[in-house]
């Protein structure tokens, strides 16, 4: 039986469609739901022609009522019924409640070399910090940001004339392999971690 995976988005979804293009044939999972929080967001659209069924629920008129969104989500999970859920540049924070529901289950990309840099403008800080090298991060969803068991890491040299822009596009490639082959052995109970070199 084949693993069902739903997806987290809130932008352009590049890292969903490596995730969705590499569940075929001999995968043992396969995309049952891409979910946004963004209704604008470019993903819902990338997945649809990947024939993906898509929801967006969008988390403004919830304001600051985070359990209403989150209670949204649920039951919307509760209908796709996934086995896995793969946060794909999911720019929510999730609170404690929510990702006990889910924990040993759910998946973070993050661009950076975890535990370094949690949170956001990770290619800015590794630059200012004057790090030889940067990466991105696979990782178990736990109530922590950004933490939780690690299940793969790819990794590059900074170069001398690297820009947070530079380093973020050269990344994006390397996320993208890592992202999918983090998945198969998730998906298989396989815990050995992945690691690249770009
Ligand atoms: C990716 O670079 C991902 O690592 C990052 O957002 C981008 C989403 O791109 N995630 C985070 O910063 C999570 N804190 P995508 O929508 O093209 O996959």
């Amino acid at each position: 039986m084949n693993k069902r995976v739903a997806i987290l988005i809130s932008g352009g979804g590049s890292n969903m469609v490596a995730l969705a293009e590499t569940m075929r044939g001999d995968h043992p999972a396969r995309p049952v739901l891409v979910l946004s929080n963004n209704p604008d967001a470019g993903g819902l659209a990338k997945a649809r022609k990947l024939n993906i069924p898509t929801l967006a629920i969008d988390h403004k008129p919830f304001g600051k009522d985070r359990a209403g969104f989150e209670a949204a989500l649920q039951s919307a999970l509760a209908t796709a019924k996934p086995d896995i859920i793969c946060l794909a540049g999911f720019m929510r924070i999730l609170t404690a409640d929510f990702t006990r529901n889910w924990e040993g289950k759910m998946l973070n990309i993050h661009p950076s070399l975890l535990p370094k840099y949690k949170g956001l403008h990770t290619h800015a800080r590794a630059l200012e910090a004057g790090d030889a090298a940067h990466g991105c991060t696979v990782h178990e969803v736990t109530a922590e940001l950004d933490d939780g068991p690690i299940r793969g890491q790819a990794r590059i040299a900074v170069r001398p004339d690297d820009t947070a822009d530079t380093l973020a596009a050269r990344l994006l490639p390397l996320e993208h392999q890592l992202y999918p082959a983090v998945l198969r052995r998730f998906a298989q109970g396989d815990d050995t971690p992945v690691n690249l070199q770009g």
